[in-house]
């Protein structure tokens, strides 16, 4: 856990002393339960924020340059003010130049600053490190230089500086659990609409237990948009009677009656497990409510075979540890959760079992893959705050 006042001190030895004191504000990373690669297609998700994640320690200067740094990665700048928006290679500064970038287009006039990060998610596990860094620089941001954006704006121009300014075509789920998430309660999330209702996360005699495979990030982002394209193939097909807008329109009925106009087996595949995975989705909120955490789980099981058979994004590493997983005694589900292809697994283990589980699956997965996974025991925490 990262200490706001050792960030502070850190702050004040990095940047010196001024009258004017840093604020520190903090963003999560995020966990989805269920509901994958189902956000870009207009469908449900169900994720909740975790009690890691980003703290920004940021204070306003009379410079004309913001000032860039963090206590977890080597690189750190100055930037003038009139040279933000240029992308500096693949450094993390992407991130928080592309929130600059979306709130000068919606009006607002960058001044100096320096900041400095400061975060404890696992870079590239899949926990949303990324969205982190943009929620906890546009929430800073919008206080900073008295913007008004409400939460909401700040999560929807977070997505657009990922995707227009870093490159990466991702959908909001990420970004509005980051911002939006509430302690100890999960966001069912109509990523068509932004509907949303806040859960709450009872699941008593059960531990949410996160294993990070250590997969090295590989072809994540062109595998991530070439699924993308996949599901927009799959709607053009499905267009040809009746028109529809996304992969989410369709319910599994109707999906059925109207596979047959998809020629390719792999598109149909793609457009199938989105289809399944928001009815997974639909049906998994009402058995979390009536606490029937068993149901809950094997429907988590059904996600990830789908991800695992029918959208092609596990691999290895995710198939080795949730097959491992579910052989231990009091596992009621596990799967994969965020983009896959490596990443992390979330599963649901009885509390008594914990540490077997972490044991067992830890020694098994690393025989068979040569890697050794790290376990997170997490708790469900807030969205984006501003906490000194
Ligand atoms: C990544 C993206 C999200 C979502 C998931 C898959 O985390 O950033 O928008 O598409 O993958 O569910």
């Amino acid at each position: 856990m990262i200490q706001p006042e050792i960030l502070i001190r850190q702050f004040l030895d990095l940047y010196g002393r001024s009258e004017v004191k840093p604020r520190v504000f903090f963003a999560p990373g995020r966990v989805n339960l269920i509901g994958e690669h189902t956000d870009y297609n207009g469908g449900y998700v169900f994720p909740c924020a975790l009690n890691f994640g980003t703290y920004l320690a940021i204070r306003e200067t009379d410079e004309d340059s913001i000032h860039f740094a963090s206590t977890n990665i080597k690189w750190r700048g100055k930037i003038p003010l009139s040279d933000l928006d240029e992308k500096r290679g693949s450094e993390w500064v992407n991130y928080p130049l592309g929130v600059i970038d979306q709130l000068k287009k919606k009006g607002m006039i960058p001044k100096g600053a320096e900041l400095l990060y400061s975060g404890d998610i696992p870079n590239g596990a899949g926990l949303s490190s990324s969205a982190s860094i943009e929620l906890v620089t546009s929430y800073a941001l919008n206080e900073l230089w008295r913007g008004v954006l409400p939460v909401l704006e700040l999560v929807k121009l977070s997505q657009k500086a990922e995707n227009e300014f870093v490159g990466m075509n991702c959908g909001i789920m990420d970004q509005f659990a980051v911002g939006m998430g509430e302690k100890n309660k999960a966001l069912f999330l109509n990523c068509e609409t932004l509907d949303y209702e806040k859960v709450p996360l009872f699941f008593k005699n059960y531990q949410l237990v996160i294993i990070n495979t250590n997969k090295r990030r590989g072809l994540t982002d062109s595998k991530y948009n070439e699924r993308r394209a996949q599901c927009e193939k799959a709607v053009e097909y499905l267009s040809a009677e009746k028109p529809i807008r996304n992969l989410s329109e369709l319910g599994l009925d109707e999906f059925k009656k109207r596979e047959y106009l998809i020629p390719d087996e792999t598109i149909k595949k793609r457009a199938k497990h989105v289809i399944a995975e928001n009815d997974r989705v639909l049906r998994a909120i009402p058995v979390l409510k009536d606490g029937n955490l068993i149901e809950f789980g094997r429907l988590m099981n059904e996600s990830h075979d789908s991800l695992r058979y029918d959208y092609e994004v596990t691999g290895f590493e995710l198939d080795t540890l949730v097959d491992e997983s579910r052989k231990i005694k009091g596992v009621i589900g596990s799967r994969m959760t965020g983009a896959g292809f490596g990443g992390c697994t979330v599963s649901l283990v009885e509390k008594g079992k914990v540490d077997d589980f972490c044991e067992t699956v830890g020694a098994n997965y690393e025989k068979i893959t040569g890697l050794k996974p790290d376990f997170y025991l997490p708790q469900v925490g807030d969205g984006t705050k501003e906490i000194i």
